[in-house]
Formats: C-alpha cells, structure tokens, sequence
C-alpha cells in the first residue's frame, strides 16, 4: 500500500524534479496528483513513463491526502499550505514561510532527521535553502568529529535558484550579447547576470547582509547546532543550474586536511573528489541530475589553529530542493505514516 502525494508547483523548476525524484526512487505512491496555477491548467507533467494533467491549486480539496509536496513561493504557500495541513495532508514545504516558526520541523535528513516527529505541531515540515542543505551535510559529519566553532562561507549560485525567469533572463541576455537588437533591461536580477557576477541575492536588511545569507546562518544554526557561528556572503553566477560553496571551517579540536577526507568520503549524501592535479575537482555542470553533495579541494588552513577551507556542489533544484523534499517524504513514511 502506497501514499496519495500531492506535487504543489508541478510546472515549475522544483515541482518537475519533485515529480522525476519521486519516480526514480519509486516512492510507493497510489495516487499522485500534480497543480499549479489556473494558467496552467491542463499543462502535460511526465512523472516517469507517465503523463500528468496539472489540475487548480486554488479550487483542490486536500483531504484524504497524505503529503503535499509544496514548490510555489512564500505567497502561494500562505494561502494554501494551512488549508493542506488542516485538512490531514503533511505539508513539505520549500518555500522561507515556515523555516524559522519554532513549531516547524526544518529537515536535512542526513542531519537532523529526529527532528521528524515534530510534524504534527502544525502538519508541517519545512526544507532548506538550497546553499544551506548541501552546506549542511558536509558540515555534518566534521562537526561530530571535531565540533565546528565558526564557518565563513561564499556561494557561488546558478540563476535556477530564482525559478525559471532567472532560467530564462540568463538565456535572454546571453543571446542578446550577440545580437544587441534583441536587448532587454533586466527583470528578475538587479544587474545582468550573463558574463557577470551579482552580490546580491533576496533583500538586503539593516545590518548590511541579504536575506539570503541571513538565511544560511539562521537555518545552520536550527539544523545543525546553535552554537555553530556561520558568516556568508551570497553571490549569483551565470550558471544554469549548480550551486558552489566555498567554505572555510575552524573547530574546538583538532582536525586536519587529511582525516576531514577520510571522514567525508564515508558520510551520507557525499562524494568526494579530490585529486590535487588539473580537473581533479567537481564544477557545478558535473553535478547536475546528482543526488551526491560533491567535496572537493579539501586543505588545511594554514592561518588558524584547527581549520580547513573546502569547495562544495551540488544540484540546487535536488538537494537544495526537490531531492531534500522527497528524502523528507521517505523519513516521513517511514518513521510517523506507515503504510501496509
Ligand atoms: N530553485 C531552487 O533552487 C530552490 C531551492 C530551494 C527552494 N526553492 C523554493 O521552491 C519554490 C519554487 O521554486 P521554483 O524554482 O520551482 O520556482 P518556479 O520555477 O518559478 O515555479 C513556480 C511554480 O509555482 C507555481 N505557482 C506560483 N504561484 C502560484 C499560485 N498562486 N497558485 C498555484 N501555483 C502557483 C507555478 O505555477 P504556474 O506555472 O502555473 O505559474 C510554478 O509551478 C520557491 O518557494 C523557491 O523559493 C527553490
């Protein structure tokens, strides 16, 4: 016996890697029902060797439906995620809504996966930012070993991160290079991104950071351990999809280079490759349609006393997002909704 899932958001960057994730993991679904908005209605989703009709967000009746798997921005989700969860259905949600509500579960599950049963506060979970989950998984397992004191952490992040305008505005302006006639402002970012770099990602708040890197601190922090001070500083990159971190570590005890590797290479969700030789690294074009969180370039830090710096990249539309969801979903299932 399976579950009856909902995929919120099906036509868009997320809700379509919901729907492959789900596939390719066979998730034991009975029943899947894939929804948008009413400009979409009837839009062709695959979910595996399947076609889906997307059906109405705004008319759907949730009840007697397990999970939602919610992909629609902050707006969206305040409408209709507490219709969701009060009518019995698991929200699971990536929009920032409900990452900081103290009664919300926020979820890695190679990390904090006890944190599950708190679902039933308010039938909600939330996921990750995509820079912090596949930040977390590797700051995981060095922190068991030797208990991280302070991350200063820079991101290089792929315009899907902002949906498919950032896609889509990335693709526009690079065409536009070449041709100048077909040139426009832009829309979605403040500056051009295509043959660019912005330092700037969500709003900018009285302290000088973005949204987005107070994001990562607050969120490392609820998952990982309070203690843990972390500095970001979030970029945006003409990179279709494909975040890159590169972050520096300082811990209470001592850890080199050498026994961070050993740790990595065994822990859940990554991968390393680290050759010290030309390519022997990961770039975020390799990483997409991964699952893995891949570490690379993994050094000591020469200037503290117990520190490395290291690169990490992974698939922001999968572990930051879709994969991160449905691995929720499969703990979920497996730890508070048996089936059979
Ligand atoms: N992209 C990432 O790396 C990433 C990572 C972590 C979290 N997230 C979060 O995931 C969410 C979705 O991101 P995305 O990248 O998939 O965005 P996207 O590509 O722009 O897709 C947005 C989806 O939401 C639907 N939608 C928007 N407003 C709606 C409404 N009022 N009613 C019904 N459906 C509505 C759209 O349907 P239509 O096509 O019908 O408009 C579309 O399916 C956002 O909250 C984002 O912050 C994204």
């Amino acid at each position: 016996m399976g579950y009856r899932i909902v995929v919120v958001g099906a036509t868009g960057n997320v809700g379509h890697e919901m729907l492959n994730i789900l596939a390719e993991r066979e998730f034991p679904v009975d029943e899947i029902a894939a929804l948008a908005s009413r400009k979409s209605l009837g839009t062709e989703v695959s979910f595996g060797d399947r076609t889906l009709k997307t059906t109405d967000l705004d008319t759907f009746d949730f009840t007697g439906w397990d999970m939602a798997l919610f992909a629609v921005g902050s707006e969206a989700t305040q409408k209709y995620a507490p219709k969701a969860a009060a009518a019995g259905c698991v929200v699971i949600d990536n929009s920032s809504l409900y990452r900081y509500d103290a009664d919300v579960p926020l979820i890695v599950p190679e990390v904090n996966p006890q944190a599950v049963h708190g679902y039933a506060k308010k039938n909600i979970i939330a996921n990750p930012n995509c820079s912090t989950a596949q930040m977390v998984v590797a700051l995981k397992p060095l922190h068991d070993r030797a208990t991280i004191k302070r991350v200063v952490v820079s991101t290089y992040q792929s315009v899907s991160g902002a949906g498919k305008e950032g896609m889509d505005e990335l693709w526009d302006q690079t065409k536009s290079i070449y041709n100048p006639t077909d040139s426009k402002p832009p829309t979605k970012f403040t500056k051009q991104i295509a043959f660019n770099v912005i330092p700037h990602i969500d709003v900018f708040l009285d302290s000088g950071e973005t949204k987005e890197e107070w994001k990562m601190v607050a969120e490392t922090k609820k998952i990982l351990d309070p203690k843990v001070k972390v500095t970001a500083t979030c970029v945006r990159v003409p990179v279709f999809v494909g975040h890159s971190e590169s972050i520096n570590i300082e811990f209470e005890n001592p850890l080199d280079a050498d026994e961070a590797r050993d740790i990595l290479r065994e822990s859940p969700g990554i991968m390393v490759i680290d050759k010290r030789e030309d390519g022997g690294y990961v770039t975020p074009i390799e990483c997409v349609g991964d699952y893995a969180t891949f570490i690379s370039r993994i050094r000591d830090d020469s200037t503290i006393e117990n520190g490395i710096n290291l690169w990490c990249v992974s698939d922001n539309l999968r572990k930051g997002a879709a994969l991160n969801a449905v691995q929720i979903a499969e703990l979920l299932g497996r730890e508070c909704l048996k089936k059979g």
